[in-house]
């Protein structure tokens, strides 16, 4: 018997599964016989459509209240409501803060803590109403916990998905709703390649430099693969998790530890 056997059809809402992390997150729970719906911004189908058995697809723009409320109504609509959230839509920018522009900080604050915010309100309150004694799971990341240079908007970001992600836990643990958050250090995924490049270019570093020093600052000696977080997430989702709540969790080969 599969120790995840408990999540075979369970309902599971991926947002910003379409690639990196959220990607990976979403083959894991299928592999366990989930039924999953995932909702990203690269999607442009605007009705929730079934594309394989027990997979769905939506665009959301985690950014705009409206689409967010569309695509509940729609859960709510097609018996979707979810056993398993898991917010993973994320972006970051890169500039010193003094250099930096304010529609960025703007930017990434209405995706990474604002989209967590909206999404989890409106999620959650329908998880409520369904009596569903489910789990929250949201990608917050180790800048949730550390500074790092040319990040200011993309730290505070996380830092406050923290804040959210533990008070949300208080709030729903009488419901047994329990969330927690997810803390990877360096993935490799479409957005880290593209910080390298950013990053790379802001200190006069090569893309293969910053790797290099991204590498030794692990003491494992590796960069992450999104699998390596979402093996994290599958353990939060299952029974395995039964008596953890309001825990930001470093997936982070030991760079970060606290
Ligand atoms: N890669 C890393 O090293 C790393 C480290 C720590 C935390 N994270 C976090 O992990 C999460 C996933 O990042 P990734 O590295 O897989 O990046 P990625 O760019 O590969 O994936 C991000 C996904 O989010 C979606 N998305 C972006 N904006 C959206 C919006 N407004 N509405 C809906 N979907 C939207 C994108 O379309 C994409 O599918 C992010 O929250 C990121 O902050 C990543």
């Amino acid at each position: 018997m599969s120790l995840f056997e408990e999540l075979n059809k369970k309902i599971v809402f991926v947002v910003g599964g379409a690639s990196g992390i959220g990607a990976a997150i979403v083959e894991t729970f299928r592999n366990e016989g989930a039924v999953v719906v995932n909702a990203d911004y690269l999607y442009e189908n605007r009705q929730l459509v079934a594309s394989q058995e027990n997979y769905w697809q939506v665009h959301l723009d985690v950014a705009n209240e409206a689409t967010v409320e569309q695509v509940v109504s729609q859960l709510v609509e097609h018996s979707l409501v979810p056993d398993i959230f898991v917010e993973v839509a994320g972006i970051s920018t890169m500039d010193f803060l003094t250099e930096s522009q304010t529609n960025d900080f703007d930017r990434v604050f209405a995706v990474n803590t604002r989209g967590v915010y909206l999404t989890s309100k409106l999620i959650v309150r329908e998880m409520q109403k369904q009596h569903k004694k489910g789990r929250v799971i949201i990608i917050a990341s180790q800048a949730g916990k550390n500074p790092y240079r040319g990040m200011s908007a993309y730290v505070a970001s996380k830092h406050a998905v923290i804040g959210l992600t533990k008070t949300l836990a208080l709030e729903v643990a009488k419901d047994q709703i329990l969330v927690n958050a997810v803390c990877p250090g360096i993935i490799e995924t479409k957005m880290k390649h593209t910080e390298r490049e950013i990053g790379g270019q802001l200190r006069n570093m090569t893309a293969e430099e910053v790797l290099a020093e991204d590498i030794s600052q692990v003491p494992i000696g590796r960069t992450g693969q999104p699998q390596d977080v979402a093996n994290v997430v599958l353990f939060l989702a299952s029974p395995l998790a039964s008596y953890m709540t309001g825990q930001a969790i470093n997936v982070t080969g030991g760079m970060t530890m606290h």
